[in-house]
């Protein structure tokens, strides 16, 4: 569903084939939960959309609370991607991470998890509507235009990050802090703007997978780790594949 969303063609009807068997998936798992066939706790995620009552009164219809449970499925498990791109930094940019350990300091490691947001292309643009006019740089657009936010050339460009395309988590220890030179959830205040409010939640998981990953025994069978610019979201080419010690 992830692989097919950002593409055209056999692989994007079928994303959405996909999606509307996780919808209805989803939506008799709330139905499940209402009429007790399945145990879950209030506060657990999927219990809070499941019984959440709007101000009417009323529960959320079934598939309008599929939506909603897939709303959160769906980023967290796009997460796994950035820790992909972790797993590869930790390989391919090892002189760079030399000095990282599971014991790290938080800095250390949260530095390391910007630099992996920066560096790699996962969601190299958005696109988006005009919804009011305006003109910037000499270029005028017109309500119901569409734009494209470069986010990949964002990330990289020189006048914020010297030396853009050499991966060094060590800019971050030093950084900041500013809403518009990293963006790869958005840009902007979360406060009023549509910036990803899942970004901390995205650093949080990122950092116990590298954490796990730097505590793993672990190598790295020969594959094709480029990581190819025409592909969305982005990933390395062979995923990143590991043997783990003792497994065979
Ligand atoms: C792989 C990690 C993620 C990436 C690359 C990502 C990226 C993005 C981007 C680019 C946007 C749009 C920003 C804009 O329009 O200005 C967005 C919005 C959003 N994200 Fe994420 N996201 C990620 C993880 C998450 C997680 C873990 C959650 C929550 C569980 C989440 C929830 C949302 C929501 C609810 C919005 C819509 C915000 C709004 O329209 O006001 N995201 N995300």
């Amino acid at each position: 569903m992830i692989e097919g969303a950002g593409g055209f063609g056999p692989g994007h009807v079928r994303a959405r084939m996909l999606r509307r068997r996780c919808e209805k998936w989803a939506a008799e798992v709330v139905r499940a939960i209402r009429e007790g066939r399945l145990e879950v706790s209030r506060e657990s995620p999927a219990g809070r959309i499941a019984l959440y009552s709007e101000i009417s009164g009323n529960l959320l219809p079934p598939d309008l609370a599929a939506v909603e449970l897939i709303n959160l499925l769906r980023p967290t498990v796009a997460v796994g991607r950035f820790i992909a791109f972790a797993g590869h930094a930790l390989h391919v940019h090892r002189e760079a991470v030399r000095h990282l350990s599971a014991g790290a300091a938080d800095a250390e490691i949260e530095a390391f998890i910007q630099e992996v947001r920066r560096f790699y292309p996962f969601f190299p643009m958005i696109g988006g509507r005009v919804l009011e006019e305006f003109s910037w740089l000499g270029h005028q657009f017109s309500v119901g235009d569409w734009v494209l936010l470069d986010i990949y050339g964002t990330n990289r460009h020189q006048d914020s990050w010297p030396d853009p395309d050499r991966f060094d988590p060590s800019r971050f220890l030093r950084w900041a802090g500013d809403p518009y030179s990293l963006i790869p959830q958005g840009g902007g205040p979360f406060e009023t703007d549509h910036r990803c409010p899942g970004e901390w939640l995205t650093i949080a998981l990122m950092g116990e997978a590298t954490r796990q990953l730097l505590a793993m025994d672990y190598t790295v069978p020969e594959q094709d780790l480029t990581v190819p610019m025409d592909r969305l979201p982005a990933l390395p080419r062979s995923g990143f594949v590991m043997e783990l010690a003792g497994r065979s």
